[in-house]
């Protein structure tokens, strides 16, 4: 089969990686790609939001297959230009990807199917807002509407943080247009996990759990990012709380999105807190996670070119979806200032010793080929990844992989996959 993956990041490789281990892969592309894609597939420099381009591109070389990474160009629709041109595409349409393109869509969803979440009011207008957070209680969490790439997110403690938080979104508009509607939610604690799953619009089957590091500093300081760094399997993320959440919260949005006339084909990211009332959904996204791709793709069996297809054609019921009874993490290598503002083009040296080191991967963020060279090209440059037999083996062995890579002004956090040291056993 000849496929083509849309994306750039470091989950657009950790899925071509993975499409290249299914014998059944004979050609893959890659739109735009990066340096590190390049080595399993053709990159065309088109841009992920060229649906039109990408549609005719698809066409000329035959593909068989197109598998969306990017959340952009899904919540824009190119899911159904694809269809339209008879395009077998592997992501959910524009009117089901809306379940991470509208917070407020998602929320409403939630509420009406008895979902678990936090409870929450939607605002299209700063005043309403503003009314509602002078009785609310603190700390509260203020979300822009629209996607914001992981960073519309404020949480405020005090109210006058909170109307400072309804002025950046509703009327600055620091998020653009994604703040034209504003949800006002209950603020949760507990461990946060990540469950990625395929759909196929009436099953589900989950993946291995993972659990992110949103912030850009150690000790989960300093500003959101897309993503520091992660690990799977979660060991919080235990067989009851897994019972109850394909219940409660998985089946139960697949069903949802059926009933509304939205079903969903695809990749459905569960963002969720384990709150002491039970598991909550902080967030859908309609895609995988970067970097969850990262971790828990090296540990899947099946061929996901197999799965891919299984979603596309409705009988993911009859897939056996396998995950190693191991672990992964991955530390990401930033350019120091992400995600506000920072250099790139540095040289990247040191990316050979993974070539032949068996378990290790690095997947590339931001990267390009430069003069022969391949050099920073992005606030997240690399994801350095790693198996072993248990989380803190896989651990150990990712730290020992970042010290393989160098360039100028490389960030990291030290303290990815700390949690695993509170883990009951892991
Ligand atoms: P989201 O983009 O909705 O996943 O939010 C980004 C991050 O903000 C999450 O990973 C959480 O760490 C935090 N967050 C979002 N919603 C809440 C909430 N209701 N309570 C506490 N933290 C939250
Ligand atoms: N790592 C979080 C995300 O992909 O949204």
């Amino acid at each position: 089969m000849k496929i083509l993956v849309v994306g750039s990041g470091g989950r657009e490789h950790a899925i071509a990686w993975k499409i290249a281990q299914s014998p059944r892969a004979e050609k893959i592309y890659c739109a735009p790609g990066n340096a590190g894609i390049a080595e399993y597939a053709e990159c065309v420099d088109i841009s992920a939001m060229d649906f039109d381009g990408l549609a005719a591109f698809a066409k000329e070389k035959e593909i068989d297959l197109t598998v969306i990474g990017m959340d952009d160009p899904l919540v824009g629709g190119i899911v159904d230009v694809f269809e339209k041109e008879g395009l077998r595409v592997f992501g959910p349409r524009k009117n089901a990807a809306i379940l991470e393109g509208s917070k407020a869509f998602s929320k409403d969803l939630m509420k009406k199917y008895q979902i678990p979440t936090a409870a929450y009011e939607t605002f299209s207008d700063p005043d309403g807002a503003l009314n509602y957070l002078e009785t609310a209680k603190f700390p509260i969490v203020l979300k822009a509407d629209g996607l914001a790439l992981g960073k519309g997110v404020l949480i405020c403690n005090t109210l006058e943080e909170a109307k400072e938080g309804v002025k950046t979104i509703m009327l600055d508009k620091k998020f653009g247009s994604a703040g034209n509607e504003m949800v006002i939610e209950e603020f949760m604690t507990g461990r946060e996990v990540s469950v990625l799953s395929f759909v196929d619009g009436k099953t589900i089957k989950t993946m291995s759990s993972a659990q992110d590091h949103k912030r850009a500093g150690d000790g989960d300081t300093g500003l959101n990012t897309g993503g520091m760094g992660n690990f799977s399997p979660s060991p919080f993320y235990t067989k009851e709380i897994d019972a109850f959440c394909q219940k409660h919260i998985y089946q139960a949005t697949v069903d949802a999105m059926a009933a509304e006339g939205r079903p969903f084909q695809g990749v459905i990211f569960f963002g969720l807190m384990l709150t002491e009332e039970g598991p909550k959904v902080l967030e859908y996204n309609a895609r995988f996670g970067d970097p969850e791709a990262q971790v828990v793709l090296p540990r899947m069996k099946t061929d996901i070119v197999d799965v891919f297809e299984a979603c596309i054609d409705g009988t993911l019921d009859q897939v056996d979806l396998q995950f190693e009874d191991n672990a992964c993490v991955c530390v990401v290598l930033a350019s120091d200032g992400y995600p506000v503002a920072y250099e790139k083009g540095y040289p990247i040296h040191g990316l050979e010793k993974f070539k032949d080191a068996d378990g290790y991967y690095c997947f590339h963020a931001g990267t390009k080929f430069k003069d022969g060279e391949i050099v920073t090209n992005g606030g997240r440059v690399l994801g350095i990844t790693a198996l072993g037999k248990n989380l803190k083996e896989a651990r150990a062995n990712a730290y020992k992989a970042v010290d393989w890579v160098d360039f100028d002004n490389k960030y990291y956090r030290h303290d990815i996959g700390k949690a695993i040291d509170e883990a009951p056993e892991a």
